[in-house]
C-alpha cells in the first residue's frame, strides 16, 4: 500500500516503524529517517497534515453528486475546515451552481497550460477563494480535451491530479472533488487522488447498479495502482418516503452497504431551486428539510473523521505486506 512521504512527498511503501509517526491523533508517514527528523522537527509539522481527500461519485448521471459535493463542501467549511471543492466533471456544475468562474480551471493545471507567458499553471492560478474558508477549482467543457491529453501521455497518467495538486499540500483540512458520470481517466485521477469515496444513490432501482459498477471500478483501482480507496458513505438521494419505490430502494441498499449507508437526504425543491440561486442549500434555505438532511451527512462525515483520526499513540507494527492500517469502522477496505 502506498503512502506519501509527508516531508518529500515520494510515493513509498511503509516497511519500517519507524517511518510511521501518530502526531495530534492522525498518522503521517516518512519514506527515510532524515525525512522523519525534518518533518517532525518542523515548528508547523501539525498544521502541514495532510488533507482528507474525498471523491464524490458515481458513473451514472443525475444521482445527486455535485450537490452532494457542494454541501459536504459547504457544511464543512462552515464549521470552520479549511475546505477546497474542485469540480472534474467538463459540465461545470460547481462553478454554474456557485455563480463562480475562475479564469483558469482545473484544465489548466491538469494539462500544465501557460497561464502567463512561461508560466505553467499552479493550483494557486486556478484555485477561487469563494467565501469564508471555501475555495473552488473550477471546470468547463474544456475538460474533455483534459481527457485526451491524459490519454496521450505514456506512464502515469492516472497519477497527474496527485502530482500536480502536491504543492497545496498543508493548506487544506478537506478536499471535496465532484466527479463526472463515467469511467474516464479524470475519474482514475480522482480514485488515485483521493482516499475515500462517498457514492450518492438514487432510490430507484438503476441506481443500484450503478452502484455495482462503482464498486468494481473501486476495485479495479485497487488492484492495479495498489492504492487503497475507501468507501466513506452511500448516500441515498432523492429520497421520498411515501413512495414504495423510495422505501424499498432505500431498504435494498440498507441491505447492501449496512452501516456505511449514511441518512438518506430527502427530495427537496429547495434543493432543486438552489443552484439557480447561485448559492448552496445552507445559503438559500437554512430551515429547509435538505439543509437539514445534509447538515446531518456533514455532522456525520465529520465525526468518521474524528474517529479515524483517534489512531492509538502508538503505531501498531506493520505487517509484512505492509498494507494500509485501517482504523475506524467506516473505513472498510473494498474486498
Ligand atoms: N434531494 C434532491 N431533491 C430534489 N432535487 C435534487 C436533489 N438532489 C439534487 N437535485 C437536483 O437534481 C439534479 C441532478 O442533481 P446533481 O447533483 O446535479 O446530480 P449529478 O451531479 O449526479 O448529475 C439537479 O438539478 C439538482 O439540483
Ligand atoms: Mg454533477
Amino acid at each position: 500500500m502506498n503512502e506519501h512521504c509527508a516531508a518529500c512527498q515520494n510515493t513509498f511503501v511503509p516497511q519500517f516503524a519507524f517511518q510511521v509517526a501518530v502526531v495530534a491523533g492522525a498518522r503521517h508517514y516518512f519514506c527515510k529517517l532524515e525525512c522523519r527528523r525534518q518533518g517532525l522537527g518542523d515548528a508547523s509539522f501539525g498544521r502541514q497534515r495532510r488533507a482528507r481527500r474525498i471523491a464524490v461519485l458515481n458513473q451514472k448521471g443525475g444521482t445527486g453528486k455535485t450537490t452532494t459535493a457542494i454541501n459536504l463542501a459547504a457544511g464543512l467549511a462552515e464549521r470552520g475546515y479549511e475546505t477546497l471543492l474542485l469540480d472534474l466533471d467538463a459540465q461545470g456544475n460547481v462553478g454554474i451552481s456557485l455563480g463562480v468562474r475562475g479564469e483558469f480551471t482545473i484544465y489548466h493545471l491538469l494539462t500544465g497550460a501557460e497561464t502567463a507567458p512561461g508560466h505553467t499553471a499552479t493550483p494557486d492560478d486556478v484555485l477561487v477563494p469563494l467565501r469564508g474558508n471555501l475555495d473552488v477549482i473550477t471546470s468547463d467543457a474544456t475538460l474533455a480535451a483534459g481527457e485526451v491529453y491524459l490519454a496521450r501521455l505514456d506512464d502515469a497518467r492516472d497519477r497527474v491530479l496527485t502530482d500536480r495538486m502536491a504543492q497545496l499540500r498543508g493548506r487544506y483540512q478537506f478536499v471535496v472533488l465532484d466527479c463526472g458520470p463515467s469511467l474516464s481517466l479524470l475519474n482514475q485521477n480522482a480514485l488515485c487522488y483521493a482516499d475515500e469515496v462517498m457514492i450518492p444513490v438514487s432510490c430507484d432501482y438503476l441506481a443500484l447498479v450503478g452502484v455495482k459498477q462503482v464498486m468494481k471500478t473501486i476495485k479495479d483501482i485497487d488492484r492495479h495502482l495498489n492504492h487503497t480507496v475507501r468507501i466513506a458513505g452511500v448516500v441515498p438521494t432523492f429520497y421520498d418516503g411515501r413512495t414504495r419505490l423510495g422505501r424499498e430502494a432505500f431498504e435494498t441498499l440498507q441491505g447492501y452497504f449496512k452501516e456505511r449507508l449514511y441518512e438518506p437526504i430527502r427530495r427537496s425543491t429547495r434543493l432543486a431551486e438552489a443552484p439557480s440561486h447561485r448559492q448552496t442549500i445552507f445559503e438559500y434555505a437554512p430551515e429547509s428539510a435538505g439543509a437539514e438532511d445534509y447538515r446531518r451527512l456533514v455532522d456525520r462525515f465529520i465525526a468518521s473523521a474524528q474517529v479515524e483520526r483517534a489512531t492509538p499513540a502508538t503505531p501498531p507494527p506493520i505487517p509484512p505486506e505492509a498494507s494500509a492500517v485501517q482504523t475506524a469502522e467506516m473505513t472498510t477496505r473494498i474486498a
